[in-house]
């Protein structure tokens, strides 16, 4: 007996010295001092024992039990320490390496150009106001003395949600719905997104921006008109700007014109960026139509006024030299982030 308790605790020792794992070392106390365990076995047949011996072997097989557990709980300790080192030393943190950075997004083009052209206006006195996307067919055309079947509807083919309704094809009719409210005078911004059924390219978009701008009030003259817009444009551009009225037609406005710009680039020389003519078109302007007084319910012997419509994204595009529309719209922050 005494023999097989000696051979089982050398064999027990010898395998915890030889353990690597914390799991290791549980198999082994499990094996002899679990309850089918090889140490408990000999505790078990202690009846074939002689009862005179009984105190003795007893004595033993504690002593043996409790150099094992002892051995066990020593190297339960090395053990957990040597883990404990590995994974400190596998988590080791350069507090050199450079920090990661969070990426909080970056303004879009449209949006700095739409607050640089707020800030010129609001200077000025004008109030930024905003009108409906979905809007109705009366106040996109009509109200602009554009009736049906007028051949400026054919170059403002939009969306329509049924005969009345459609999405604004121009922010235009937010000139209406402010008249309506029959507050004057009148100096008013009102910027927002507008839709014509155009294919996707380099210069169009189904879904674009435009800046509308009204002034109403006694006495306004062209001569207003032209100050306003040659001072926006000087702000927006750079103190030498030039600007030319050239003679246009838009139903809601008489006379109308398109404003061109001399090129910033090239300061009217002719340049790749104004495709060589030294101008560059930003927008369409001109007197309030009479009728459209009218129909907005303002007497057109008492008030006048004059109205604008920039393009956003073309004033975007101009500032910041992108070539290419369809970049303002597919939001890559690699792209976005260099303005
Ligand atoms: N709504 C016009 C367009 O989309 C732009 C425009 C031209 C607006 C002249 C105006 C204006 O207010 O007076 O083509």
């Amino acid at each position: 007996m005494k023999e097989k308790l000696e051979n089982i605790k050398q064999a027990a020792l010898e395998k915890i010295a030889g353990a690597g794992t914390l799991e290791a070392l549980d198999e082994i106390r499990v094996a002899y001092l679990g309850k089918k365990g090889e140490l408990t076995s000999v505790l078990k047949s202690m009846k074939e024992v002689a009862p005179e011996d009984r105190p003795r072997v007893g004595q033993m097989v504690n002593e043996a039990r409790a150099l094992i557990e002892g051995k066990l709980e020593e190297t339960r300790a090395s053990l957990a320490k040597k883990a404990r080192e590995e994974k400190l030393k596998a988590e080791v943190i350069d507090v050199t390496l450079p920090a990661k950075k969070n990426q909080v997004g970056h303004k879009h083009p449209n949006t700095i150009a739409l607050e640089e052209v707020e800030r010129i206006f609001v200077g000025m006195g004008y109030e930024v106001v905003e009108g409906p996307e979905v809007e109705y067919d009366y106040y996109n055309f009509e109200a602009l003395n554009i009736p049906k079947g007028h051949p400026a509807r054919d170059e403002q083919d939009t969306f329509y949600i049924n005969d009345r309704i459609l999405l604004r094809s121009q922010t235009s009719p937010v000139q209406v719905r402010i008249m309506e409210q029959g507050r004057l005078p009148i100096r008013a911004i009102a910027p927002g997104r507008v839709f014509r059924s155009d294919e996707v390219d380099a210069t169009h978009s189904p879904s674009f921006h435009q800046i509308e701008g009204l002034v109403i009030d006694k006495n306004i003259t062209f001569a207003d008109l032209k100050g306003t817009l040659a001072e926006f444009a000087r702000e927006l551009f750079g103190e030498d700007t030039k600007v030319k009225f050239r003679p246009h037609h838009f139903p809601f406005t008489e006379p109308s014109a398109e404003v061109d710009v001399s090129c910033f680039k090239c300061h009217g020389k002719g340049c790749r960026f104004c495709k060589g003519s030294g101008w560059i078109e930003i927008l369409g302007c001109g007197m309030v139509h009479p009728n459209v007084l009218r129909m907005s319910g303002i007497d057109p012997e008492e008030y006048s006024g004059f109205a604008f419509g920039i393009g956003l994204e073309r004033i975007a595009l101009l500032k910041y030299e992108i070539d290419d529309m369809r970049l303002l719209y597919e939001n890559d922050i690699r792209f976005l982030k260099q303005f």
